[in-house]
């Protein structure tokens, strides 16, 4: 594993943004594998600016999001979809229709979730895929629990979840219960991954993910079974590290 540490939060972003622009330049049609929170917001703003200065196309690249909320429409503004729009994509040349969401709306969730494996599989799945790090070591919304799932499926999220995305919303009421996921297996199939993490929240996940046993109740520990992670965090996350 490769590991940057960044003096803030500004320069994990910028570190993370030129890893994803190295790889858009050596293969300018990869398929990205995208989050959403708040950490990849300032990369996605990086990204932005250097795709509006002419520096970084994103035209031939396809990307695939980690998840979306139940019942949520691509038009709700707290759904994933539309906040790929509003910090990515409404801000690059990228084609719409090479950019996937997970449907939160579809009639049959078992359905979209298979939709979404085998839309991958086509794909080939991804050359890079970005990933947040939850307080209690959750990956996508692959939460603790007693066994990795790996293909991708609806999750009842749990409560630490629930209360940490609750900022987004009116109250913790209004938080979808449910959400549609990547599993662990599509996470682990991406060719490199790229976990950013940041502020002192993270530093016990960052720990517990990396130092410590690989288990289900730390979904995040899987990655310590993939061959090519780059871990980028600020001084903070990454402090509990030996
Ligand atoms: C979002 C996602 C989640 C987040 C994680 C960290 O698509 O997959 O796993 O990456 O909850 O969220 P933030 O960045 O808001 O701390």
């Amino acid at each position: 594993m490769r590991i940057y540490q960044e003096a803030d939060y500004a320069a994990m972003s910028r570190r993370c943004a030129n890893l994803i622009s190295a790889e858009v330049i050596r293969k300018p049609d990869c398929v990205l594998g995208l989050a959403t929170g708040s950490t990849p917001v300032g990369i996605y703003h990086q990204l932005a600016e250097w795709n509006r200065k002419g520096d970084l196309s994103f035209w031939d690249v396809i990307t695939v999001n980690l998840d979306e909320y139940r019942g949520l429409a691509p038009t709700h503004t707290q759904s994933y979809r539309d906040f790929m729009q509003k910090n990515l994509f409404d801000h690059i040349d990228i084609r719409q229709e090479n950019t996937y969401v997970p449907n939160g709306m579809a009639q049959d969730p078992e359905e979209e979730c298979s939709r979404y494996d085998s839309m991958l599989r086509a794909l080939g799945g991804t050359d890079l895929q970005l990933l947040g790090l939850g307080r209690n070591g959750h990956i996508g919304f692959n939460e603790p629990g007693p066994a990795f799932i790996k293909e991708t499926h609806v999750v009842e999220l749990s409560q630490s979840t629930i209360e940490a995305n609750a900022r987004f919303f009116e109250s913790a009421d209004e938080v979808p219960r449910q959400a549609i996921t990547m599993g662990i297996g599509c996470i682990m199939e991406a060719r490199r991954v790229l976990v950013a993490v940041s502020g002192e929240d993270k530093a016990e996940a960052v720990y517990r993910s990396f130092c410590g046993p690989i288990t289900p109740e730390v979904p995040g520990s899987i990655l310590q079974l993939h061959g090519d992670v780059v871990l980028v965090g600020d001084r903070a996350a990454l402090s509990r590290l030996p």
